[in-house]
């Protein structure tokens, strides 16, 4: 098979999330990396790019990739990540989508509802794939929990606990750092700090595993630096399509708290437990027996855990590997598409643009209910009330 092409925008040298982007694309030897627009600063880019062997695909800027690999027909890039900071993801995804090309785009996808839908209805209109990168569902035993929960493994799903929190801005004499700064400032951030940063994660996660969608909630946010606009603490409530109660923690002054992202289900006949930052094990409590380890690599585990774990039991696979299944399930989804064929249902379980779009509801609910006291709303897009 021949390898799909990719690019980047953003995730220019020094970047949090670029490396692992580079990892994960390249990990199964689908995707070659093979154009990119880097940085803001263009020779910055150019010049990165250029050591990273893009050659003359090495662009100055987004739109100048965008036209020069229209220009190639087939010898375009197949798919293009989009890992820029949040206010510039709708133009630039927008953009690739209608010029020809499939798009994963960081999350949060957009900064509004109302972009949200657009990006969607792009993505239907053209048919080009827009994937959202909430990666950590990419995790092997994430997969694996969600067809436990599928087959009945836990009975119906009463109760989801969500939480990520970490501790990472919680210093107040940090606050004016311009890394951290921004992130509160309602200008460039936009409704939510904390909640669309990382809260946001633990939702899909919640909804991914489960099966199910956040119809509605309540959350309490706070700043708890007291000079900051929006909240670096929420507790949200929520409630799911096929009966779930939700609660969900998320915090950045969570001193001690590292990653801090992780998910407990429990149903009428068992309970799982799974954390990030030890995601070789999930953990899982049938009803009236004995709490048993399920170690990521052993035998007899489903098919959708098998197809997403490559390095033997006792090994640990991170968060670059999480991500490499993303991009599996993408390169996937593209052959299919280019072969003309159905593609493998068991890919078929990356984040899409409806993901990213419910994503946007679900802050701008927080934020709203947030100001008001914890009244409970309507937590779905308009296009799916
Ligand atoms: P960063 O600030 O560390 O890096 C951003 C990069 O984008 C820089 O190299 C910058 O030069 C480049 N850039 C900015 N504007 C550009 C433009 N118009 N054209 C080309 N390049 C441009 O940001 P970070 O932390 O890597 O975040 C990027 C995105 O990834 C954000 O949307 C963030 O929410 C998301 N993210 C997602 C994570 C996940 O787990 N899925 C984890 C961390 C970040």
């Amino acid at each position: 098979m021949k390898k799909l092409k990719w690019g980047m925008i953003g995730g220019g040298e020094g970047s949090q999330i670029g490396p692992a982007h580079r990892l994960g694309s390249g990990l199964d030897g689908l995707l070659e990396f093979t154009a990119g627009a880097l940085d803001h600063r263009p020779e910055q880019g150019i010049e990165y790019g250029q050591r990273l062997g893009l050659g003359d695909r090495a662009y100055g800027g987004w739109q100048e990739m965008l036209e020069a690999e229209k220009q190639r027909g087939d010898d375009k890039v197949d798919l293009v990540t989009v890992a820029t900071p949040n206010s510039t993801h709708f133009e630039i995804t927008k953009g690739f989508l209608e010029g020809g090309f499939h798009v994963l785009c960081e999350k949060p996808m957009t900064m509004t509802v109302e972009e949200g839908e657009e990006i969607v209805k792009i993505a239907e209109k053209t048919g080009n794939i827009c994937a959202v990168n909430y990666g950590y569902s990419g995790y092997s035993l994430v997969r694996h929990m969600k067809a436990m929960i599928a087959r009945g493994d836990i009975g119906k799903v009463r109760l989801v606990n969500a939480e990520f929190a970490h501790g990472h801005h919680a210093d107040a004499a940090d606050a004016e750092n311009p890394r951290v700064r921004w992130r509160y400032d309602p200008a460039l951030a936009g409704v939510s700090a904390q909640f669309a940063d990382c809260g946001i994660h633990a939702m899909h996660m919640a909804s991914f595993v489960t099966g199910q969608e956040v119809t509605k909630l309540s959350a309490d946010t706070v700043s708890c630096l007291s000079q900051r606009v929006l909240e670096d603490d929420a507790m949200v409530n929520f409630r799911m399509d096929g009966g779930a109660v939700g609660r969900l923690w998320t915090s950045s002054i969570a001193i001690g708290r590292q990653h801090g992202l992780g998910i407990q289900v429990f149903g009428e006949t068992g309970g799982l437990r799974w954390s990030q930052e030890q995601p070789n094990q999930l953990f899982y409590m049938p009803l009236n027996q004995r709490l048993q380890v399920i170690e990521r690599g052993e035998a007899n585990l489903s098919p959708e855990a098998d197809r997403t774990s490559r390095v033997t039991i006792g090994h640990a696979e991170g968060m670059p590997l999480a991500f490499a299944n993303i991009y599996t399930d993408l390169a996937e989804a593209i052959q299919a598409r280019k072969e003309g064929r159905a593609m493998d249902p068991a890919a078929d379980l990356y984040p899409k643009a409806v993901d990213g779009l419910r994503s946007m509801a679900a802050v701008v609910a927080v934020a709203k209910s947030g100001k008001s006291d914890g009244v409970w709303l309507d937590a779905r897009p308009p296009m799916f009330q």
